[in-house]
């Protein structure tokens, strides 16, 4: 296969020609954050929190996506990125639910590492944030949308990995969310609740019913058989 050889943080990398400068700098140890990205399955370039800096080009330029190239140079780390990165992760923020501590996903968050990685202790942009109701009728799946950000991960992987396809986005601009076509809850869908959709997610946009919450669910459905099946794991937790 065609080489390229291209200079990353001041180290020469040899990589096929068809690498991304992601790729292309984790050979060689380099770091770079990501968000979005999910190798093979969501390479989109939508959060642009690996952006890296290349030299010539007059903007930014999201490393998950972008292809390597002869004599291409690099910087992944300078005070412009790192400042780009940090107010991407912010304008985010800005627009998520940050009751972290009562979030099932706390400590296991990709946006919460992220954020502590960059250092970021307080938002700056205050604005509107996304109201949309929490889609809770399945008995497998809640879909939160105050915690989506939108990273497209769920999407690709119903529809790409599971061959699904029941997410995807829905309206347009501010209120763009990820849901079944034509708003639907998940329960309404034809969703095969396989859980690859709450495996892909970053933050807790989705995540998995609790026992409890199942239990409720059962009780107003009448659905002793359920109650019965769930009851033992409530007990012991
Ligand atoms: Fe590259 Fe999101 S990880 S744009």
């Amino acid at each position: 296969m065609d080489k390229v050889t291209l200079t990353i943080d001041n180290i020469k990398v040899e990589v096929p020609k068809d690498y991304t400068i992601l790729e292309a700098a984790k050979t060689v140890g380099i770091d770079i954050p990501t968000l979005c990205y999910l190798k093979d399955v969501n390479e989109v370039g939508a959060c642009r929190v690996c952006l890296v800096e290349i030299e010539g080009a007059r903007a930014l330029q999201a490393s998950c996506v972008h292809p390597v190239a002869e004599g291409m140079v690099v910087r992944t780390n300078s005070k412009k990125v790192r400042d780009a990165r940090k107010s991407n992760v912010e304008l985010i923020l800005s627009n998520h639910n940050r009751e972290c501590l009562t979030c099932d996903r706390n400590n296991k968050c990709e946006l919460q590492s992220l954020a502590e990685q960059l250092g970021i202790r307080e938002i700056p942009f205050e604005g509107k944030k996304i109201e949309a109701a929490i889609d809770d009728k399945s008995y497998s799946i809640v879909r939160d949308p105050s915690k989506c950000i939108l990273c497209g991960r769920c999407v690709s992987t119903c529809r790409n990995v599971q061959k699904i396809g029941i997410l995807d986005f829905v309206n347009r601009g501010f209120d763009t969310q990820v849901a079944p076509a034509f708003d639907k809850s998940m329960a309404d869908s034809p969703c095969i609740y396989c859980g690859q959709c709450i495996v892909a997610c970053p933050v807790a946009a989705l995540r998995e019913k609790d026992d409890i919450e199942r239990v409720w669910d059962a009780i107003d459905n009448k659905d002793v058989h359920v109650v019965v099946q769930t009851a033992p794991a409530v007990r012991a937790a």
